[in-house]
């Protein structure tokens, strides 16, 4: 086994350092990166933590503190990735959130990573230090709620123009990348459950030397790595998959190099950064991604057969369905389905209603990607800001149920399920 010693200086002795008038025994921080490990799991366990030999340690420790002593003159210091320089100050950098970043930088095949307070953090200050005032961005039409917001109201206000597509339009690439400054998709469209050729769409950007952004928060690292499809930067909501358990908000973006340190700089200005605590349930998450996402992958799929088979059912969206439109390119595109999923109930939002009341195992709630099923009707969370005429057009009827798969025992949801649809 190798322990590569990454980003700072490492040694195996205590040693000191004069600051002021003062002597300091240096804490003597290892990162453990044990170099050569391929397996996702064995890196989501292993990649990315700070152990320290002195209290032998094997979790990484959370670093509850503002700022750091400075200057830093030790020998051993550890870096912020961030400056190159020892940490200064905790909206720049803490040790705490870049074991998270290099954790999930390892899992995304990214080189790099920066965590953010959210995942709109995360997409704002990315998309923000690539384009600018007067300069124009690409994006889809059917983005999360939230994100369109930015992109049609707030950065229009900026002076950054925004041309939007639907999703077949950009799959089938019918658009100039050299207009724009940089190219925005999500690979999986919320709720229809639509996915994007993201290889198609990145070589075309990569033809015209276009970044394309994409935010891979339905799929997670697990099922699919935008940058090995092509793309240049990749972003999540952690609050979702990577997280996992409902119980944090935070964001982080993968980059495969140049877009760096613009957006550290962007983080830092906004101060959009993450706090020590989250991220390390974040870190925590990270850890059983590749179990949780084979049980979401295989409940997301039994959920959207035993849905198609139902007569109360009219139509199911899950891009692991062979009857999905989607189906061919997310067989190319991704390597599971994950636990998400849409369908409509015969007698629209009143059937859609009685079936929610009556489901005894998930939550009605927004949000997705933890260990518990929730479901929520888009017409009441996420679309509710819509008209009845746009929400058509996106292919949202008002019965339609968005479903998020937890990690309950499958039999278990599906007599929930049988039961539920028994009272329409
Ligand atoms: C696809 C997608 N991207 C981004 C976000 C924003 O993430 P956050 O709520 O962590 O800011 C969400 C939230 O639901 C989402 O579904």
């Amino acid at each position: 086994m190798t322990y590569a010693s990454g980003n700072f200086r490492a040694g195996r002795e205590r040693t000191q350092s004069a600051i002021g008038n003062h002597y300091f025994h240096c804490m003597y921080i290892v990162l453990m990166k044990k170099a050569g490990f391929r397996g996702f799991n064995t890196r989501a366990v292993q990649a990315g933590e700070i152990k320290d030999p002195r209290f032998g340690n094997v979790t990484t420790p959370i670093f509850q503190t503002s700022t750091f002593e400075a200057p830093n003159t030790t020998e051993n210091a550890y870096i912020d990735n961030t400056t190159g320089k020892p940490f200064m100050y905790g909206r720049w950098g803490n040790p705490t959130i870049q074991a998270f970043e290099e954790k999930y930088a390892s899992l995304e095949g990214s080189g790099h990573a920066l965590a953010f307070s959210s995942g709109m953090g995360a997409i704002s200050a990315t998309v923000l230090s690539m384009v600018g005032k007067g300069e124009k961005l690409l994006a889809l039409n059917e983005l999360y709620g939230q994100t369109y917001t930015l992109f049609a109201r707030t950065m229009r206000g900026l002076g950054i123009e925004t041309d939007f597509l639907t999703l077949s339009e950009i799959n089938r690439a019918e658009f100039d990348a050299r207009k724009y400054k940089a190219v925005f998709i999500e690979s999986i469209v919320n709720p229809t459950m639509g996915v994007a050729d993201v290889k198609r769409i990145a070589r075309v950007c990569s033809e015209a030397d276009v970044p394309l952004i994409v935010d891979a928060t339905f799929a997670s690292p697990y099922n699919q790595r935008p940058i090995e499809l092509g793309a240049r930067v990749v972003v999540h909501s952690v609050t979702k998959y990577i997280g996992g358990h409902s119980d944090l908000i935070m964001g982080i973006a993968g980059c495969s190099g140049k877009e760096f340190s613009g957006t550290a700089n962007l983080r830092k200005a906004l101060g959009t950064n993450p706090d020590p605590i989250q991220s390390y349930l974040a870190m925590r998450g990270l850890k059983t991604l590749g179990l949780r996402m084979e049980k979401h992958n295989s409940n997301g799929m039994t959920l959207s057969r035993f849905l198609s088979d139902h007569q109360k059912i009219r139509k199911v969206m899950y891009p692991g369905l062979e009857t999905s439109e989607f189906h061919s390119i997310a067989k190319e595109n991704l390597s599971g389905y994950g636990g998400m999923l849409a369908f409509e109930v015969k007698g629209g939002i009143q059937a859609a209603r009685t079936l929610m009341k009556n489901l005894r195992i998930a939550s009605p709630a927004p949000s997705l990607g933890g260990v518990e099923s929730l479901i929520t009707l888009p017409v009441d969370t996420s679309h509710g800001g819509l008209t009845p005429e746009e929400r058509m057009k996106a292919g949202i009827p008002d019965g339609l149920v968005r479903f998020s798969a937890g990690i309950e025992d499958a039999e278990d949801l599906i007599e929930d399920f049988n039961l539920a649809l028994e009272k329409i």
